[in-house]
């Protein structure tokens, strides 16, 4: 009966990783998705989320019942301290709604299916390029995608008025997805400023802000300065949308442990909603893992676990800006052609490298480089001893 089944194409991102593991080469390099290696280039477990998991393991009293549909409080909590800042006025307001979910993904999802159901504007706009997932995710949950200028390829930096008129000629009440740093795949941020202007733009019209926040702490090593984007709509009062991930800044990925909190005008309009969030998840996965959860709630609420975390994820974002300065540094030496100085110039974990598809196929096949075709790069996937191998790719890709 499924004889008619039509072979599906990999995961533009996941599959480079299938396609990495069946090379045989010593040479070969992962730069595809984004997951944080040592200059060893092992996986990384953080020393804090050891000690929490070795806590918990140790805590006789806890049982593995299932958590509520909205997953473990403690969680909930501080993960909307988080992000929104513990003094947080629309916190102490109780005018927010937080629910554990499967990661950042996850978040997105309910987020979306919450939106589809509940919210009259069915257009979400998503920037140009973005994540390959969202625009699935999104669809899916049956919402219409349309794109808003954001990259600008002549300068690999912003295309900060494409980006402010594509908004300002978006329907009113229309969704759109702010990354809220280190933007996946581009690297390129808006400045505080620019910000400001967004911000003002889409009050003015009655835009919905719905952030993707995977990389708190990892674009500029502070959780606060990372969560800035998001503080600045919420301090209006205004409406928005936040998916959480602790994928990267606590390398729990395989754990999928992330959070969707939603804004709202005022408290009863939060617990609404958030019982309407109880019916989007109950049917899908009926309540969250509860494992990851606890390691972050461990860390989150133990101020001196909470510290050294700040500075094992410090150590992973000062480890990437190295990476890119080294990477700048030796094709400058090898005299590549052309202005590489985007490379230190974005931020988060990748680099948008301007290497089209074509270039990106022949470093896989000569120099068993590993990498999306759209030419991003994960730089945590980098390490000292790769760097020289990856800029004489580079130049011979360019060059040739
Ligand atoms: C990436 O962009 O590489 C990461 O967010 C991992 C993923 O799930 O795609």
């Amino acid at each position: 009966v499924f004889a008619h089944v039509v072979r599906a194409p990999e995961d533009p991102i996941l599959g480079v990783t299938v396609a990495y593991n069946k090379d045989t080469s010593p040479m070969k390099v992962n730069l595809g998705v984004g997951a944080y290696r040592t200059e060893e280039g092992k996986p990384l477990v953080l020393n804090v989320v050891r000690r929490a998991e070795q806590m918990l393991v140790n805590d006789t009293s806890r049982v593995k019942e299932y958590l509520p549909i909205t997953g473990l409080a403690d969680f909930n909590k501080r993960s909307a301290e988080l992000i929104f800042g513990a003094e947080s006025p629309a916190l102490q307001e109780n005018r927010v709604t937080t629910v554990q979910c499967l990661s950042g993904t996850g978040s997105l999802r309910i987020g979306a299916e919450f939106l589809a159901r509940h919210y009259d504007e069915h257009t979400i706009y998503i920037p140009q390029p973005t994540w390959g997932n969202h625009p699935k995710v999104f669809t899916l949950a049956g919402l219409s995608v349309k794109y808003y200028r954001y990259y600008d390829p002549a300068t690999r930096g912003l295309d900060f008025q494409g980006l402010l008129d594509d908004l300002a000629a978006a329907p009113a009440g229309a969704i759109v997805l702010l990354h809220a740093c280190a933007h996946n795949p581009t690297g390129v941020d808006p400045t505080i400023d620019q910000w400001e202007k967004i911000r003002q733009l889409m009050r003015s019209k009655g835009l919905l802000p719905f952030f993707d926040s995977a990389y708190q702490g990892f674009a500029s090593g502070n959780l606060d300065a990372d969560a800035q984007s998001v503080r600045m709509f919420v301090a209006d009062g205004g409406e928005c949308l936040v998916a959480q991930s602790y994928a990267k800044n606590m390398g729990l990925y395989g754990e999928r442990v992330g959070a969707l909190s939603i804004a709202c005008k005022d408290r009863d309009v939060s617990s609404k909603v958030e019982s309407q969030l109880k019916l989007v998840i109950r049917p899908m996965y009926s309540n969250p893992p509860i494992h990851g959860a606890s390691i972050v709630a461990t860390i989150l609420k133990d101020r001196k676990m909470y510290d050294e975390w700040t500075v094992e994820l410090k150590a992973m974002a000062d480890r990437i800006i190295s990476m890119r300065q080294q990477l700048f540094d030796t094709m400058q030496a090898r005299g590549t052609p052309g202005d590489w100085s985007h490379i230190i110039k974005q931020i988060g974990m990748f680099t948008f490298t301007g290497l089209n598809a074509e270039q990106v196929s022949f470093m896989t096949r000569e120099y068993h480089i590993y990498m999306t075709s759209d030419g991003r790069i994960s730089m945590a996937g980098l390490s000292s001893r790769t760097v020289p191998h990856l800029a004489d790719a580079m130049h011979a890709a360019v060059t040739r």
